[in-house]
């Protein structure tokens, strides 16, 4: 989805069409067919390593249990990312499957997953004398990223192959494109679409959404000159890892992905040889076994590959996070420092910048009647300037202030202006905060945060006649309280996991340029840059493949480094300031913590060489997952391909104490004392070094790092040092035993020396 607006109407129509279908379903039709994952039990005899002996179990089990054709219900068969198989089932199917013995799950698969909709690279610091691009020599040459999304937009001179070498011999994958299309950049595009229908299975991967084609542009598109967006000239696009090879999988269409065609995009990227995978698809938080990005991604550790996974659209209230397992890198969305400056000066002198992507060229910037239809603000109709709440001889050429929602700012500006407005100013609800973007507005307009939309609304009242004028700066570079994290980025802490603490980092995912199919561009661009085309996207779905993208580029350095350590590196280096030193704010301006932005905003420069990392092995995830107090099965199916193993011969890890480069902190009772453990391998440049431990915690806690120096005298060398929390009830102020106005409590761990700093935030659960 490409903005903050889609996003929400999609979702919300999406919500009411599933609700309607599950109704008429349940009243009229038992014998509806409904897909479902099934899971089974690891059997004894039928190997499954072989995907054909897994089909032909798979249907035999099929037909036996529904009586039918299994040729006609059998959608998918798992053989590595899951046991298991998606299929076509009605009520009497799920209930005959329950009593089948080697069933351990049948899962509803017709709830779709949802899409969460250049200046980047430079904002990032990978352009420039002294960038990373020019410094390390890498833009991501042989790695292969695989998109899981909505296809691709074929030809697009983002993914032209000049200077593209050929993909590494260990490439699998196949286009299901002609052969013109695909080449050394686009190496493969494959279309899963198989849970919708087979018809839509058996077409290429052609975007149908615009989704598609910018998240996979932003991870690898290659160099395009000259990029205007209209009439504003915004110089070179790129993506992050302009020289890796793309695989694209076609997971989505325009009502969504469905849960078996994600699944199986997972297996045949990792099976195809991908490196990284980058899904900026999320669903609501829900149980690991069930959660198909969380289980298939297993998979892709157990082979090294790396995945970056967006946190989700639904912020800015708590523990809204998605894709929360440990193993994932999870994304928050984060703001940059451009604006196309559309500016709003009031009669009584003040100025507001707001932004405004139509900037007209022959536009007087004289002072104009300034309008609010709605008053006091009542008439919400009104107030959101909805068709039919105008009065054109209340409106005619005047300035109209117009709410931000329900419609997007575009379908405001034409009624607007099919009103007789002149100009037009969409002001922020408390729900939006600061977030402003660029719109192509039909009529010289700007878009304003809550905070400056209710001084404009104060201004209004304040006197009998109101006018304002609006001033085209165009783009302007260096914003105030940039990064900043984004209102719709998902929160922390998960509801499934909470000692995982997540979201994991924020990257860039407002107002991000990137290439786009024609028919996604508003009316007013569209036929404009026809042949070039690139528009903004805001939400998670854009942060997430820059760090796909970052993640090739480490990955292209260390090679031999686990997606785990990949992750400390990036996570352990980000930087939690904004670009005037201030600590990074989130949407309201005040502080952003750990729930909000996990590590931090991410620093590609220092990725690359992060001194110590927190690297953890497959097997630690399994000890975690029965540690988590999940059954036996779920354990074995979301580990799958690894052998099956029995939670109670398990030594478990406690989740609090998995190697995370994050650390959470469960306090429970008066004088609770907990001692956490890490383990720190030294991938620095020098073998013998030595570290400081430097830690704070924000009150009432004693705290002791155990050893505070760490010696290393190798390469690689890994040293295990503990953390002594103890609740000191002196410090609490409230006196003793007060249980604390707010259950969090934060701060951060470093570990020093005159190159490295290794930070990881804690947070105290009490
Ligand atoms: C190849 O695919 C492209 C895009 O789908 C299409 O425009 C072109 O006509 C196709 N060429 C052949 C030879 O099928
Ligand atoms: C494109 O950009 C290059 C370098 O920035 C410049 O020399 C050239 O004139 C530009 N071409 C057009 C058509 O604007
Ligand atoms: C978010 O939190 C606010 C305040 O706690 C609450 O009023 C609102 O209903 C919540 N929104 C959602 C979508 O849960
Ligand atoms: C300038 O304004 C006139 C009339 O208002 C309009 O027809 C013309 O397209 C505008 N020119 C530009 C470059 O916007
Ligand atoms: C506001 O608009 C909605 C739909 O556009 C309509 O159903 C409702 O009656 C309107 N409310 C008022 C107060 O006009
Ligand atoms: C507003 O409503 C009128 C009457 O239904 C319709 O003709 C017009 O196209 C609508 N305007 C917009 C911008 O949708
Ligand atoms: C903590 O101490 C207070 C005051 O002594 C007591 O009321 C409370 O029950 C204690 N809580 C626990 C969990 O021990």
């Amino acid at each position: 989805m490409n903005s903050l607006p889609m996003d929400q109407y999609k979702i919300f129509f999406l919500f009411l069409l599933l609700a309607f279908a599950s109704y008429v379903i349940a009243n009229d039709d038992q014998k509806k067919l409904q897909n479902y994952i099934v899971t089974l039990k690891p059997t004894d005899g039928v190997d499954i390593s072989n995907p054909k002996t897994a089909e032909t179990w798979h249907k035999s089990i099929l037909s036996s249990v529904t009586n039918d054709d299994p040729e006609l219900r059998h959608i998918y068969s798992y053989n590595k990312v899951s046991n298991g198989f998606a299929a076509r089932l009605t009520e009497e199917d799920v209930e005959a499957m329950k009593d089948y013995p080697g069933c351990t799950r049948i899962i509803p698969a017709d709830q779709p997953l949802q899409l969460m909709t250049t200046h980047t690279p430079h904002f990032l610091g990978l352009q420039g004398k002294n960038g990373f691009w020019r410094r390390t020599k890498n833009m991501g040459e042989g790695i292969i990223i695989g998109v899981l999304d909505s296809g691709i937009s074929p030809g697009h001179p983002s993914f032209a192959d000049k200077d593209m070498p050929s993909p590494p011999a260990k490439w699998k994958g196949h286009c299901d494109f002609n052969s013109t299309v695909c080449n050394n950049k686009l190496i493969g595009a494959k279309t899963m679409l198989k849970a919708g229908s087979d018809e839509k299975h058996h077409k290429p991967p052609i975007d149908t959404t615009g989704h598609g084609t910018h998240t996979a542009s932003t991870a690898a598109g290659t160099f395009v000159n000259n990029i205007t967006v209209l009439g504003n000239a915004m110089g070179k696009a790129s993506g992050i890892a302009p020289r890796a090879h793309l695989a694209v999988y076609k997971v989505c269409d325009e009502l969504g992905c469905q849960t078996p065609d994600v699944l199986k995009g997972f297996e045949e990227a990792v099976n195809d040889g991908c490196d990284v995978i980058s899904i900026s698809i999320a669903g609501p938080s829900v149980p690991l076994y069930s959660d198909v990005i969380s289980v298939a991604s297993f998979y892709a550790i157990l082979n090294g590959v790396f995945v970056s996974a967006g946190a989700g659209n639904s912020g800015p209230n708590a523990s809204t996070v998605a894709n929360s397992a440990p193993w994932l890198l999870t994304v928050g969305a984060s703001t940059m420092d451009r604006q196309i400056r559309s500016t709003v000066e009031l009669g009584n002198g003040l100025k507001i910048n707001g932004e405004s992507l139509y900037q007209p060229m022959n536009w007087t910037s004289k002072m104009l009647p300034l309008v609010y239809v709605a008053g006091d603000g009542t008439n919400a109709n009104a107030s959101q300037c909805l068709n039919g709440t105008l009065d054109k001889k209340l409106v005619h050429g005047k300035i109209v202030v117009c709410d931000y929602g329900l419609i997007t700012p575009n379908l405001k500006g034409a009624i607007v202006r099919e009103a007789g407005g002149a100009g037009m100013i969409i002001a922020n609800t408390e729900k939006e905060w600061y977030f402003t973007q660029a719109d192509a507005h039909l009529l010289p307009a700007s878009h304003v945060s809550s905070a400056d939309g209710i001084k404009i609304k104060d201004y209004i009242r304040s006197t009998k006649q109101p006018i304002a004028a609006l001033l085209f700066k165009g783009l302007v570079h260096h914003n105030k309280f940039s990064p900043s994290i984004t209102v719709m980025s998902s929160r922390g802490p998960s509801l499934n996991t909470p000692l995982t603490l997540k979201p994991d980092i924020v990257g860039p995912g407002v107002s991000v340029l990137a290439a786009v199919p024609p028919y996604a561009t508003p009316p007013r661009i569209l036929g404009q840059e026809k042949y070039k085309s690139f528009y903004f996207m805001s939400g998670t779905s854009m942060a997430t493949p820059h760090l796909g993208g970052i993640a090739a580029l480490v990955k292209k350095s260390h090679p031999d480094w686990s997606p785990s350590a990949i992750k400390s590196a990036i996570m352990t280096t980000a930087h939690v300031t904004d670009t005037d030193g201030n600590p990074i704010v989130d949407h309201t301006q005040s502080p952003a913590n750990v729930f909000d932005m996990g590590a931090g905003h991410v620093d590609p420069n220092k990725a690359l060489d992060p001194g110590l990392v927190y690297d953890i092995d497959y097997k630690d995830y399994i000890s975690y997952l029965c540690g988590l107090g999940l059954e036996d099965a779920d354990v074995n199916n979301i580990i799958t391909p690894a052998p099956p193993v029995e939670c109670a011969k398990v030594k478990v890890i406690p989740e609090e104490q998995l190697n995370y480069p994050l650390i959470a902190v469960p306090i429970e009772g008066n004088t609770s004392t907990m001692a956490i453990y890490r383990t720190v391998t030294n991938v620095g440049k020098a073998a013998k070094v030595t570290y400081k431990a430097a830690i704070t915690v924000s009150r009432g806690m004693s705290i002791e790092v155990v050893p505070s120096t760490l010696k290393f005298t190798s390469l690689n060398e890994k040293k295990t040092f503990k953390i002594n929390f103890k609740r000191e009830d002196g410090d609490r102020g409230a006196g003793l035993g007060a249980v604390p106005t707010n259950p969090f409590s934060f701060g951060e761990l470093k570990w020093i020396t005159d190159s490295y700093s290794v930070r990881s935030p804690i947070v105290l659960f009490y």
